[in-house]
């Protein structure tokens, strides 16, 4: 073992502990630390006995145990903790060492530290790190961004420990400047947040429209995770559908229906409404949860208001396939709205990102890792410029084929009061997208009708605006037309 670490790591929480123990086994050697200074003697005792660990019991024993330029790693809590930790290693660095920070902080705060560690003379890199525990264990997918010049000295490091595919390829790169890898890390989780609720909302339909067994959910949801939704999510539905408690009931109906939330897939939607992207699907995800947690209202409305009786007589083989073509249509909507978010994203913070390096960053070891993500890929390989998902030719042709089961679904739930809002707002969605005119002219008159907030004309050139005196009673005088 050499007698100074190649990376030092601060948090021996459980994605810590896999994370350091998958740098060890690609050949490196690590010096740990935790607040909590017992953990690192467990630790070093335990799953890290006989390994190339360096335990430390201070920062500034952390900091002096590793070759320069140092890479101190933080896998703390989002938020004040990160500031703490920056504040305690910075006395103890060199020009030229970086810290690095792999828990899901907001991107906010990434470009703030950022600045703020540069400021000092240091690099600073914040990194979306997915996979959960087994994914940091076995191979996350890492998405880097901050101190571009902290990359290469990190590179080697970060591609070694990160998911590979298509035989070695790394789901680790530089995203981009200051806040960009945590801001992609963001949009994986907004978009995981969507891939789920989608598909809860066909398990309700299942259980509840189509009468199927557990047994016969999980044959599905294996069947489906070997075609078109082959994906981390629908797998580990499959296998959830197929799990029985000690009483040989499906654990699932034991757990309580009330989701919980961190808040990565909350930011999501409300940088949406500070770009002005129609990021629905993630949105009514969000909303979906907190419904979810409305669980004392729900119980009290559902005895004041007669359940909608469910009446379906169809045939259930072809309404299984319309299901699948739901949810592959929804998938498509909320990919396309998160890339959507992205450019807008990347123009307005200038991150100058790269689309099918993102899509092949999330391929492999994180959650909404997916066959999918290679088509996205590809879209983007084909045409980097590609303005939006649903233009590219696969993707069009492929959200197409869905729309006549997707609209079937949509309509079945509606009628038997099945609850799919992800499902049918992402057709809605694909509605307004490819119609020519809305019906926001109205909207324009009834904002000018009331406050004088002026429109355009269909027959003049964008940018001169109108404003008419609807009553008669109203001056001239007009709003000015800003707009948020
Ligand atoms: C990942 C996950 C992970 C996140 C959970 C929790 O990519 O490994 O996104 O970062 O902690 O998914 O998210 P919620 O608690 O908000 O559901």
């Amino acid at each position: 073992m050499k007698d100074l670490a190649d990376i030092g790591l601060i948090g021996l929480a459980v994605m810590g502990e896999n994370l350091v123990l998958n740098m060890e086994s690609k050949g490196f050697t690590v010096a740990v630390f935790n607040r909590s200074t017992e953990k690192v003697d467990k630790f070093i005792e335990g799953r890290g006995a006989g390994k190339k660990f360096i335990g430390t019991h201070s920062i500034e024993e952390l900091v002096g145990a590793l070759e320069t330029p140092r890479k101190v790693m933080m896998l703390v809590k989002a938020g004040d903790p990160v500031d703490h930790f920056i504040d305690q290693i910075i006395p103890h660095l060199e020009p030229g060492d970086i810290i690095i920070d792999g828990g899901n902080s907001y991107y906010e705060d990434t470009i703030r530290r950022t600045k703020y560690v540069e400021s000092k003379g240091f690099k600073f890199i914040g990194t979306g790190v997915s996979g959960g525990e087994i994914g940091a264990l076995r191979g996350p997918s890492m998405m880097p961004g901050g101190s571009k010049e902290a990359w290469p000295e990190v590179k080697e490091i970060f591609q070694a420990i990160s998911a590979k595919v298509d035989g070695g390829v790394p789901c680790c790169d530089w995203v981009g400047a200051d806040g960009a890898g945590h801001y992609v890390k963001m949009i994986h989780n907004g978009i995981e947040y969507g891939d789920m609720q989608i598909i809860n909302e066909a398990y309700q339909f299942m259980k509840d429209v189509l009468k199927m067994s557990y047994d016969e959910m999980h044959a599905t949801f294996k069947k489906w995770n070997e075609e078109e939704l082959d994906s981390y999510l629908i797998e580990i539905t499959a296998d959830i559908m197929a799990y029985k408690d000690t009483d040989g009931e499906p654990m699932v109906e034991k757990i309580l229906d009330t989701a919980g939330q961190k808040g990565t897939g909350k930011w999501t939607g409300i940088d949406a409404m500070h770009l002005g992207v129609p990021l629905t699907l993630i949105a009514e995800s969000v909303f979906s949860r907190f419904l979810s947690a409305q669980k004392d209202l729900r119980v009290e409305a559902s005895k004041v208001f007669k359940p909608t009786e469910v009446k379906f007589d169809g045939d259930k083989a072809k309404m299984l396939d319309d299901l699948k073509m739901a949810l592959y249509g929804a998938k498509i909507i909320s990919y396309a709205q998160g890339y959507n978010l992205l450019m807008e994203a990347s123009k307005a913070y200038n991150w100058e990102l790269n689309y099918g390096d993102i899509a092949l960053m999330w391929r492999g070891g994180c959650i909404i890792r997916s066959a999918f993500l290679g088509d996205i890929k590809k879209a983007f390989d084909k045409s980097p410029g590609l303005p939006h998902l649903l233009l590219d030719s696969f993707f069009k042709e492929k959200v197409e084929a869905a729309q006549q089961g997707w609209r079937n679904v949509c309509a079945t739930a509606v009628m038997n009061g099945i609850p799919v809002p992800t499902i049918s707002s992402a057709l809605c969605y694909f509605d307004g997208f490819k119609t020519e005119r809305l019906p926001a002219n109205l909207l324009q008159a009834q904002r000018d009708y009331f406050g004088a907030h002026t429109y355009e004309r269909i027959d003049k050139p964008r940018g001169e605006f109108f404003h008419t005196n609807w009553t008669g009673e109203g001056a001239d005088t007009v709003s000015t037309a800003y707009n948020s």
